[in-house]
């Protein structure tokens, strides 16, 4: 059975008793770790004064799982400072936001370069390579430079800019120059393909062969949209079945014949929270009536507390909270509910059949699978409303949604209304066809469309001079 060796920075592996963890990544690799004997390396998410230069094994049924610490050093300059204050800001449009410098990039490197040392001597020739995500673009470049030759696959799950927008940058086009050293490189959306296919173009002087495949020097990489799905079904199921949990009768009682608006986001600027809740503001300014009739839930978990520019969002949100509940509320009704606690997928399914309203819109979000989720889950008699921003990867998928401008509040505001008095006839329209869309793009073909993509790849012929 051929392996296929999987590299993320964060690593799920499953807890104690066996149970597999409900990140997007694991449930998507899920089918894929059927067929093929695993191997996951990453980050162990610990950090070590003298960390192993090889990592520590655990094997769980047919996935091997590899993970190396890294110093504190290491978690600074590659994870909170490269990764998520440089590239994740200009990867989500907000130049302004990024913060570059030179050490922290040469944090990001070494990082990438000691996981390709550690993992070059795990690879078997006929392993598929599959790396994950912005933590690791130079890490095939890598690999190449210690002797690996196997096909080598990359996905990017968050968007990827515009070649303005991605050149300013410092180092951009270093790290342009690390994508043909991957076979197939898979993204989200069309808009993604496009954006990076120019940016080699321009900047690397890359040549288009044929609609996704380009030469660059003398390697050729092809570049596809290849959008990440959810388990369509599981997810069913879990909704149908969360009418049991105590939290969510809770929920239920506290509701009485109100209505229910939910956002469920990490707790990141690229979601557009404060924004969000000040359209809610909007709202309830323009529709004094519904004060009263309707509850919005916002669902955020503490994200990458360590970089500055989350904690400044912490502060905001809570301060937009404030106001808003402050200045609207009544004795016996709060408009906003927020919770930082993370709940499980079972849970979430629940509050999201619950309620009428989903309110996604993020102001740059790479898919979100939130919104894919928030249909699945909906009761096919009476199902809600998924309000989705147009900047959302989803909505390339999801057309059936109600499609807002977030930076747009009064028109965010005015979906939320249509979207409360929407009828049941319209509601379940947009359901079905939504549904439709989520199961043609189930996650067990999102895994076997790349895997099959990039079989038919293999390693490819130098391109002549
Ligand atoms: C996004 C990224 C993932 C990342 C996740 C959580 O979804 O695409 O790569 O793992 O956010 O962020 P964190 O920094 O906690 O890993």
């Amino acid at each position: 059975m051929r392996r296929l060796v999987v590299i993320s920075n964060r690593v799920p592996i499953p807890d104690a008793s066996g149970k597999a963890a409900a990140g997007g990544l694991a449930v998507a690799l899920h089918e894929a770790f059927q067929a093929y004997q695993g191997l996951w390396f990453g980050w162990s998410g610990k950090v070590s004064a003298n960390p192993a230069a090889q990592p520590k094994i655990i094997d769980k049924g047919q996935v091997r799982y590899a993970v190396m610490d890294l110093t504190s050093l290491d978690r600074q300059e590659y994870y909170n400072g490269f990764a998520n204050r440089a590239l994740w800001p200009i990867m989500h449009y907000r130049i302004g936001l990024s913060e570059f410098s030179r050490a922290d990039y040469a944090g990001y490197l070494r990082v990438n370069r000691s996981f390709a040392s550690a993992l070059a001597h795990l690879i078997q020739p006929d392993d598929l390579v599959w790396v994950h995500d912005y933590h690791l673009i130079p890490l095939a470049s890598e690999l190449r430079a210690a002797g690996i030759t196997n096909a080598i696959g990359y996905f990017h799950h968050i968007p990827w800019p515009a070649p303005e927008v991605f050149g300013a940058l410092p180092g951009s086009a270093e790290l342009l120059r690390g994508i043909p050293d991957y076979d197939l490189v898979g993204v989200q959306t069309e808009r993604d393909a496009d954006n990076l296919r120019r940016s080699l173009v321009q900047e690397l002087g890359a040549v288009r062969r044929r609609a996704d495949l380009l030469d660059v020097a003398s390697r050729r990489v092809r570049i596809k949209s290849i959008p990440i799905g959810i388990d369509v079904n599981g997810f069913q199921q879990a909704a149908q079945r969360s009418g049991s949990s105590r939290l969510l009768k809770q929920t239920i009682a506290g509701l009485g014949t109100r209505k229910l608006i939910i956002g469920v986001d990490r707790l990141d600027y690229s979601k557009g929270i404060p924004e969000r809740m000040e359209t809610f503001e909007r709202f309830l300014v323009s529709h004094p009536d519904q004060r009263g009739q309707v509850t919005y839930l916002q669902i955020a978990p503490t994200s990458r507390s360590e970089v500055p520019e989350y904690a400044t969002l912490s502060r905001v949100v809570n301060e937009t909270l404030g106001r808003i509940n402050g200045s609207l509320g009544e004795p016996g009704w709060v408009p906003i509910h927020y919770v930082t606690s993370a709940y499980s997928r079972a849970v979430l399914a629940g509050l999201y059949r619950l309620a009428r309203v989903g309110l996604v819109t993020p102001i740059r979000d790479g898919m979100n699978l939130v919104a894919k989720e928030y249909v699945a889950a909906q009761d096919p008699q009476d199902p809600g409303v998924l309000i989705l921003s147009k900047f959302a990867g989803a909505a390339e998928e999801l057309t059936d949604a109600l499609i807002v401008n977030p930076n747009d509040k009064v028109e965010v505001a005015e979906a939320i209304q249509q979207a409360l008095h929407m009828s049941q006839e319209e509601r379940t329209a947009r359901w079905q066809a939504m549904l439709k869309v989520l199961r043609a793009s189930d996650v067990s073909r999102w895994a076997a469309a790349l895997s099959m993509t990039w079989l038919a790849i293999r390693q490819p012929e130098p391109v002549a001079k």
